[in-house]
């Protein structure tokens, strides 16, 4: 054991025989508890984003409490402390205004508590990130207990699946092919448990890529929600985070840079959610390592799509990888690139965690030389429309659009597309190029899943499903289609996007990963020295903190007073 009992962070506040400590005691004997009950013990704070609106974390309500029965079983003292709760599908104007606000609750909770360890419940999209960056700050030994995947969607005996079936079928009724009834139906058989969006999404993408970082215990972010496996998984968690405390085993030891390129690996390998490069690189800096948008780029090269789960792939929702092995089968397959000689929070390396690891179905889950895409989960591209770089995801389009010229077609904000997005006089051909500008992180604000653009009504009607569009919002990693994002620098500040016009030409070349408007320089100057400085977003609050600190997405969008190269670090509080 690297640590006592005198030695724990929780002791400082009820051990000393003094003023303050006395206050602390007779404030837990107020609550019920005895001495023998916390003392001499880790306690372990669970950080539950469990909220009456958020529907992929509805039964955090219960596994909190297979949680607890873990931790006392081991020996420590659970003590639930609720966060914030990110709703992906109800949080507005986007809940990537608010993965910082998260992170820094989950930092200032764990550091001004008298807590050893803690437990982060998360699993909705940003709920991931936001628990980790500050667990990851707050830097007491943690384990990350995800949500897991909800049960497969069904309509009409169909598989639906989150997201991608919704915008699916969404541009069928557009287009008039499924009538109100049918899309009735479809809206209460989409989604038919708790658990986190079961598409390869940000959801899907980010349990996993916690996992492989080391942060839960190994394996365990495929488990379905609704699956006894995750009930059993939640007190097992419980158990381990207290040892954990004893250990010392905190998460800057776990979250090496080797361990980065890990998630890297796998990220591609699974067709992640393009959401997951901005937080990757967000979790990475705070962790103190320069992972950049050329390390994505350069991994997606290297390793095939293996994981045929969709969007990437065309059948299998997350429980179907669960059956065929799940993360830990995707990992055997891909040990030619991992160092499996780094540890998890089981305290094991990756060697023996995947010793007894299978793949129990080839066609969910690919052998190197059946891939789904052989390259191309990611690409980065870079030009004189975005000189410091965007993301696509080239398995996910329609493979003639990856090589493209086409003129412009611009809409200044959101408000502008939707209102003439589905006007039968709209002047536009498949060929355009569809522009949507002031989406970024302080345009959006907070980078709205905008980016995959709706292609315009006439056009669906014709048959047209994929269009190269580009913006400086994110898209959800359910989305799918040529769309080109996270543009940086933004248009909000000036960059390229915002010199765009109606009928300007736009290259795209994703083999040789440029994108580039053919418009002279001169005349580019010309419409920068006209150009208008847009109103502020906020004048006040949350969001004008936000709008005074936000990085741009090639760095992470963390906040730059929260990156760990900010300033001293923050000391523990005097207690
Ligand atoms: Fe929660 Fe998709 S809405 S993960
Ligand atoms: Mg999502």
């Amino acid at each position: 054991m690297a640590k006592s009992a005198a030695e724990l962070r929780s002791a400082r506040y009820f051990e000393p025989d003094d003023f303050r400590s006395f206050g602390h005691r007779s404030r837990m004997a107020q609550m019920g508890y005895t001495g023998e009950e916390y003392r001499g013990k880790p306690v372990i704070a669970i950080i539950n984003t469990w909220s009456d609106l958020n529907q992929c974390h509805a039964h955090f309500k219960q596994r909190v409490d297979d949680v607890k029965r873990g931790i006392l079983q081991a020996g420590g003292f659970p003590v639930e402390l609720p966060a914030l709760s990110l709703s992906e599908s109800k949080v507005k104007p986007t809940t990537m205004l608010y993965r910082n606000f998260l992170a820094m609750e989950t930092e200032e909770l764990i550091r001004s508590h008298p807590v050893d360890g803690a437990v982060l419940m998360g699993g909705c999209d940003k709920t991931t990130p936001g628990l980790i960056l500050g667990a990851t700050s707050a830097g007491v030994p943690a384990i990350y207990l995800p949500a897991g995947p909800m049960l497969r969607g069904n309509w009409h005996g169909k598989v639906l699946g989150s997201g991608s079936d919704a915008f699916k079928y969404w541009d069928e009724r557009r287009a008039g092919n499924i009538s109100a009834e049918d899309w009735n139906e479809m809206e209460v058989g989409i989604a038919r448990s708790y658990g986190h969006c079961m598409t390869m999404g940000t959801a899907s993408t980010m349990t996993a890529l916690a996992d492989v970082l080391g942060l839960t215990l190994p394996g365990t972010s495929s488990i379905p929600a609704a699956d006894a496996n995750h009930i059993r998984m939640a007190s097992a968690a419980g158990r381990r985070v207290v040892d954990m405390v004893w250990e010392d085993l905190t998460p800057g030891k776990i979250q090496t840079e080797a361990a980065y390129r890990n998630v890297i690996v796998v990220a591609m390998a699974m067709g992640c959610s393009t959401n997951a490069v901005i937080h990757i690189i967000a979790m990475a800096r705070r962790a103190g390592h320069a992972i950049s948008l050329d390390d994505f780029d350069a991994m997606s090269r290297k390793v095939p799509v293996l994981a045929n789960v969709r969007p990437s792939g065309d059948t299998y929702l997350m429980e179907d990888f669960y059956y065929a092995g799940g993360l830990l089968g995707l990992m055997t397959r891909l040990a030619p690139f991992l160092d499996l000689s780094q540890i998890n929070a089981s305290g094991r390396t990756w060697a023996q965690s995947l010793a007894e690891a299978k793949v129990y179905n080839e066609d969910v889950i690919r052998p190197l030389d059946k891939p789904i895409y052989e390259e191309g989960a990611l690409a980065v591209l870079r030009g004189n429309l975005a000189p410091n770089g965007c993301v696509m995801k080239p398995s996910a389009a329609a493979s003639h659009l990856l090589r493209h010229i086409g003129p412009a077609l611009v809409f200044d904000n959101y408000a502008a597309l939707k209102e003439s997005i589905d006007r039968d006089d709209l002047d536009v051909t498949p060929d355009h190029v569809l522009v949507l500008r002031n989406a970024g992180p302080l345009g959006g604000p907070g980078m709205p899943e905008w980016g995959m653009l709706p292609i315009p009504k006439k056009l669906v009607k014709q048959g047209v499903r994929d269009m190269v569009r580009i913006s400086d919002a994110r898209m959800s990693g359910t989305s799918y289609g040529a769309c080109i994002l996270h543009v940086s620098p933004e248009s909000y500040i000036g960059g390229p996007l915002s010199l765009v016009e109606t009928g300007d030409m736009i290259s795209v070349d994703v083999p040789s990963r440029t994108i580039n408007l053919d418009v002279p320089e001169e005349e580019l100057a010309r419409r920068r020295a006209v150009q208008a400085i847009p109103k502020k977003r906020y004048e006040r609050g949350y969001g004008w903190m936000f709008s005074q600190h936000i990085r741009q997405a090639d760095e992470g969008c963390d906040f730059d007073f929260l990156e760990t190269t900010f300033g001293r670090p923050v000391a523990e509080p005097d207690i």
